[in-house]
C-alpha cells in the first residue's frame, strides 16, 4: 500500500470538505472555482489509480454540498443532475460521436445550445398553474425548500398564464445580473459589511436568506431551462420546442439560445458567445448543448450523475491561484511609483501570465500583498490582468508587509509620498533614467521653451543616444550632431539648431514651468513669477521658507511642498547653473497683483484646431484670466474657430463677433504671455 498515496487523499478529502462547507453552508468560499476543480481532479485520478482507498464519504461519491439544516428538505422526485464538462473543441467533437454511435444516426444532430449560467439551479413546483414548492438542488437528490424565498423573487411568475398542466415542475437558474451585482456590492460596502466574491455566490446568498424580505430586496433573476416531474402534459418533441411552452406559460427562458446543427454548429456558436461574453449583462462560465429531440435524450439516458445527452463546454477558468514570488517597484515617465506583483505564471483567461500591477501602495496596504502570498488572479476577456486577492489562510510563516521604498531603484532620489495622495513619485526628475525623456520633451513643448520641431521621436532619439541627460545638454548639441539622427538632412539639422538656440531667451514664467516641477502648470508659473519677479528669490522662499510661497494666489501647502522638494535636490540646481552657463536668459516680470491680462474677456471654442488639443487651448486661456465659455453670446470676446466648426461659428457671425483662427489665437496668447 502507497502510504503517500492515502495521506494524500486524506489531505485531499479535508480540504475539499472544507471547501465545501464555506461554499454551500458559508456563502464564502476561499478559492476559484478551478482550483477547486483541481483538487477533485487530483482526489479522483489518485482514487481510480488505488480503488482500494474509495470510501462512500469520499467527497467523489456524491454531487455536491448537503442541504443546510436552517431549511426545510426537499427529495427531489426527479434527481436534479449535473452537466457532464468539456474544455476543448476535441471533447465537443467526442460527445458528439459517442451520442451519435449510441444512436446509430449518421446525419448531424441537432442541438440546443445555451448560455451556462453562473448561479444556483432551482426547481419550482406548479400545481394548476400555481407555485407551491421551490426548491435548491442541495445534493441532486435532496435539496432545501426555499418557496418563500422563489415567490419574493419579482422576476419569477406566482402562477403560469393560458392552459397550464395539472403539474408541471420546471428547472432553471437563479442568477444576479452584473450590474445588481455591483449594486448590491456597492451598498455592502456603504454599510460596512463585505462584499460579495461574484455574483454567483451573492445570488446563493440571497435566495438562501431566513428572511423572504431580504431575498426580495435583491436583483434576482432567474431562466428556466428543464423539466422535471409532470402531470397532464406530453411534451412536444423538440427542447427548443419546451422551452417555447414554458415561455409562453410566462416564464424566463434565456434569450441567447439557439438551435444548432451538428459539432460546427456547437462550435460556431461557442465561439460567439465567448465573443459576447464580456457585453452580456450577467455571468456565464460556458455554454451548454442538450440533444433537441426528447426522445433520443431518453435513449441516451445517464451515467452516473450526468446525462449523456447534454455537455457544457466550459470558458477558460477566469481566476486561478498562484503564488507572490516578488513585489518590485517601477519608475513611470512622470516619476510614479508603482508596485508590480511577480507571479508564478499561470494560465488564466487564455493567457499566461507572470505579473501584475498592484497600482499604488495604498491598494498594496488594502489588499495586505505580501511576498510567498497565495492569490486569486483574475484575467475577464481582454481586461488586464488583477489581483484579486491573497488567501490570508495559506499565508507562510515570516512574511512582512509591504514597506514603499525610500529611494527610486533607478536613480535613487527619495521617494515622497504626499499625505492624502494614492501614488508615491520619485523626486529625481531630470536625473531620474526613467523620467528623463519625459521631463525633456516637457522642457521643449511650445507653453514650455518652445522649441519647434523637436518632438518625441527626437527626444526619445537623443536620449537613447546618451548625449542629452538633462535640457541643459540641449544647448551643447552641434548641427553635426543633429544630422546624425535619424531622417535628419542638413537643412532640418540646421532648422532645429536654430530653434533651440531661440529658445535660450525665454521667460521667468515659461522656465519655470518648463522646468517640470509638480503641480507647476502654466497658470502657477505666471502667478509665482508674477509674485516673485525674479528667479533666485523664489527658489529661497521655496527652500527656507514655505510658507512665503503659499501667500501666492492658489498656491497651497501641496504646491509648496513639491516646490520645496524640487528646489532642495541639489541636481535641479546644478540644472538652473548649467542652463544660466549654457546662455539661456529668462526676462524678469514686473512683480504685480494686477489682474492677469484676459482677465474678463470670454472665448469660445468651436471645430478642431490644427496641432492645439481644446484641452490645450482652454488651459492657455485660462492661464491668462480668460473665461471659456460653451456658447456664443453678445458679451463673447472672440469666437476661436478650427476645422468643422459647428453652429456657434454663425452664431458669431450673426452677432459680429471677431473669429479667430489658431493662429490667430497663439499671436493673442503670446502677446500676453510675453
Ligand atoms: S442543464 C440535466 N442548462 O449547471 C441537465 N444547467 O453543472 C442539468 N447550469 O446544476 C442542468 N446553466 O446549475 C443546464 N443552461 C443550463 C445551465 C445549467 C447553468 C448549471 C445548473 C446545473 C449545473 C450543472
Amino acid at each position: 500500500m502507497n502510504t503517500d498515496a492515502r495521506r494524500r487523499v486524506e489531505a485531499l478529502r479535508a480540504e475539499i470538505t472544507r471547501h465545501d462547507y464555506r461554499y454551500y453552508v458559508l456563502d464564502d468560499p476561499e478559492i476559484p472555482d478551478a482550483e477547486y476543480d483541481r483538487l477533485m481532479a487530483e482526489l479522483k485520478a489518485l482514487e481510480s489509480a488505488h480503488p482500494q482507498l474509495i470510501t462512500s464519504d469520499s467527497p467523489t461519491q456524491r454531487v455536491a454540498g448537503a442541504p443546510s439544516a436552517a431549511f426545510g428538505e426537499v427529495v427531489h422526485a426527479v434527481p436534479m443532475l449535473s452537466l457532464e464538462n468539456g474544455f476543448t473543441d476535441e471533447d465537443v467533437a467526442a460527445f458528439d460521436r459517442r451520442a451519435r454511435e449510441r444512436l446509430g444516426v449518421t446525419e448531424p444532430l441537432w442541438y440546443w445550445a445555451e448560455p451556462k449560467l453562473d448561479g444556483l439551479a432551482m426547481t419550482a413546483i406548479f400545481r394548476n398553474g400555481r407555485l407551491v414548492q421551490a426548491a435548491t438542488r442541495g445534493d441532486g437528490v435532496r435539496g432545501e425548500d426555499v418557496t418563500a424565498n422563489l415567490r419574493a423573487i419579482r422576476a419569477f411568475p406566482l402562477s403560469l398564464s393560458g392552459d397550464a398542466p395539472r403539474l408541471l415542475e420546471v428547472r432553471g437558474e437563479v442568477f444576479i445580473p452584473l450590474d445588481g451585482f455591483e449594486r448590491m456590492n456597492r451598498e455592502a460596502l456603504a454599510r460596512g459589511e463585505k462584499a460579495f466574491v461574484n455574483p454567483r455566490n451573492a445570488a446563493a446568498g440571497s435566495l438562501r436568506q431566513l428572511d423572504p424580505a431580504v431575498t426580495a430586496s435583491r436583483p434576482l433573476r432567474v431562466y428556466c431551462y428543464g423539466l422535471g416531474s409532470l402531470e397532464g402534459w406530453e411534451p412536444p418533441p423538440l427542447q427548443s420546442e419546451v422551452l417555447g411552452a414554458l415561455k409562453a406559460w410566462g416564464l424566463p427562458i434565456c434569450p441567447h439560445a439557439a438551435r444548432v446543427r451538428g459539432v460546427e454548429g456547437c462550435i460556431d456558436y461557442y465561439r460567439a458567445m465567448a465573443e459576447r461574453r464580456a457585453r452580456l449583462t450577467y455571468q456565464i462560465d460556458g455554454v451548454v448543448f442538450k440533444v433537441e429531440r426528447l426522445e433520443y435524450q431518453s435513449r441516451l439516458g445517464f451515467i452516473s450523475r450526468a446525462p449523456r445527452w447534454a455537455l457544457a463546454r466550459k470558458f477558460p477558468a477566469e481566476e486561478v491561484l498562484t503564488r507572490v514570488e516578488a513585489i518590485e517597484w517601477q519608475v513611470g515617465r512622470t516619476g510614479a511609483v508603482t508596485p508590480v506583483a511577480r507571479l508564478t505564471p499561470k494560465f488564466v483567461g487564455g493567457v499566461t501570465v507572470s505579473n501584475v500591477t498592484l497600482h499604488n501602495f495604498d491598494e498594496v496596504r488594502r489588499k495586505d500583498v505580501r511576498v510567498g502570498d497565495t492569490a486569486v488572479i483574475r484575467r475577464a476577456g481582454d481586461v488586464i490582468p488583477e489581483l484579486v486577492r491573497v488567501l490570508p489562510e495559506r499565508r507562510p510563516e515570516g512574511t512582512v508587509p509591504v514597506k514603499l521604498p525610500e529611494r527610486c531603484p533607478i536613480c535613487g532620489s527619495e521617494v515622497i509620498k504626499p499625505e492624502g495622495e494614492a501614488v508615491a513619485r520619485c523626486t529625481g526628475g531630470f536625473s531620474c533614467a526613467a523620467q528623463r525623456q519625459e521631463a525633456i520633451r516637457h522642457f521643449a513643448s511650445r507653453l514650455a521653451m518652445d522649441i519647434e520641431g523637436l518632438g518625441e521621436k527626437l527626444v526619445e532619439q537623443l536620449v537613447a543616444a546618451g548625449g542629452v541627460r538633462s535640457p541643459a545638454d540641449l544647448y551643447t548639441l552641434t548641427v553635426e550632431q543633429l544630422q546624425t539622427l535619424e531622417r535628419m538632412g542638413e537643412k532640418s539639422a540646421a532648422n532645429l539648431h536654430r530653434a533651440i538656440e531661440r529658445s535660450k531667451h525665454t521667460t521667468l514664467p515659461r522656465l519655470l514651468y518648463a522646468l517640470g516641477i509638480r503641480e507647476v502648470g502654466e497658470a502657477t508659473a505666471l502667478a509665482l513669477a508674477r509674485h516673485f519677479g525674479e528667479l533666485e528669490p523664489l527658489i529661497e522662499a521655496a527652500r527656507s521658507h514655505p510658507e512665503r510661497v503659499e501667500e501666492v494666489a492658489d498656491v497651497g501647502p501641496v504646491v509648496a511642498a513639491h516646490l520645496h522638494a524640487f528646489f532642495i535636490a541639489p541636481a535641479h540646481r546644478e540644472l538652473i547653473d548649467a542652463l544660466r552657463a549654457s546662455g539661456v536668459t529668462w526676462e524678469p516680470l514686473a512683480v504685480s497683483a494686477a489682474a492677469l491680462p484676459l482677465e474678463g474677456q470670454t472665448f469660445v471654442l468651436t471645430g478642431t484646431l490644427p496641432s492645439m488639443t481644446r484641452q490645450e487651448a482652454q488651459a492657455a486661456l485660462s492661464a491668462l484670466g480668460a473665461k471659456v465659455a460653451a456658447s456664443v453670446s453678445r458679451k463673447t470676446r472672440y469666437v476661436i474657430a478650427g476645422a468643422d466648426p459647428g453652429s456657434k461659428l454663425e452664431k458669431a457671425h450673426a452677432l459680429g463677433i471677431p473669429v479667430l483662427d489658431e493662429a490667430g489665437l497663439r499671436k493673442l496668447l503670446d502677446a500676453h504671455r510675453r
